[in-house]
């Protein structure tokens, strides 16, 4: 049975259509990377996932169940995680009790055990060492690290990362993407929207090219980046240029 399946989802925001019939199969274990130019709907296909933004038509399922009209609560339960495009933790609260509070929330585990999750989230994501040290005062990598250890914390059997490596250095971005690959390797099934086109091929095996709401390319990262369609979207576009070269 297929992770998450989604059947022919539609949204639109106003006039703007964000998401225009979009089919997705994802099986467990997979890695899947999300590519687009801005305003694709890429952020908008999460929030669906996610639960954030309800869909117009179409069915979400997530390990054969239906979760299209859900809460966000019971999707977290459910083993949905993801990450914000622009990380918002807790800035007065520690980077312990960021993922505690997010092992309270999203897994409801609470005790030493809740201690425990949040701990080993910190460790999978390099912050232990910070872990007594306010959110507030982090810099950008490690705000992206602890974006990442609070979904984790929620106990996801499915990772959905947004931009996570947006805005940084590229030494950065190996070492984030190491955390990445190391998820992974745990069985998370991880879909990462990412301009940063070589942190993703060094991860994904698969890859989704989406376009004004529309899903225009599906398959091996190869095969993506050297379709017509991609290439049309990215017209004169660095996306190519950097991956192929
Ligand atoms: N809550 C909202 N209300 C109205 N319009 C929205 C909302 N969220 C997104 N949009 C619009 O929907 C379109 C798709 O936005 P979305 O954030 O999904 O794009 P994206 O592919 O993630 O882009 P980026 O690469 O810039 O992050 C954009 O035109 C955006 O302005
Ligand atoms: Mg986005």
């Amino acid at each position: 049975m297929p992770l998450l399946q989604l059947k022919d989802v539609s949204k639109r925001f106003g006039q703007v259509v964000v998401a225009n019939g979009v089919s997705l199969q994802l099986e467990a274990g997979d890695a899947v990377g999300i590519v687009g130019p801005n305003g694709a709907g890429k952020t908008t296909l999460f929030s669906m996932i996610a639960g954030d933004v309800k869909v117009d038509a179409g069915e979400i399922l997530f390990k054969g169940r239906p979760i299209t009209r859900a809460a966000v609560a019971a999707r977290c339960r459910a083993g949905i995680g993801r990450t914000y495009q622009i990380p918002l933790p807790f800035e007065h609260l520690s980077v312990f009790e960021n993922a505690l509070v997010a092992v309270h929330q999203g897994a409801r585990v609470h005790g030493l055990e809740g201690s425990e999750r949040a701990l080993d989230a910190l460790v999978r994501t390099g912050l232990i060492d910070l872990a007594n040290r306010p959110a507030g005062a982090l810099g950008l990598l490690h705000r992206k690290r602890l974006e990442l250890a609070r979904a984790l914390a929620t106990g996801p059997e499915l990772l959905l990362l947004d931009e996570i490596a947006g805005g940084l250095t590229d030494l950065e971005v190996v070492e984030l993407t190491e955390v990445i690959r190391g998820i992974r390797a745990d069985g998370v099934t991880i879909v990462w929207i990412e301009h940063v086109v070589r942190a993703l091929l060094s991860t994904v095996d698969r890859l989704v090219c989406l376009a004004g709401g529309e899903l225009v390319a599906d398959g091996s990262p190869r095969e993506v980046l050297n379709s017509e369609a991609v290439r049309r979207v990215y017209l004169g576009g660095a996306i190519i240029n950097e991956a192929v070269s």
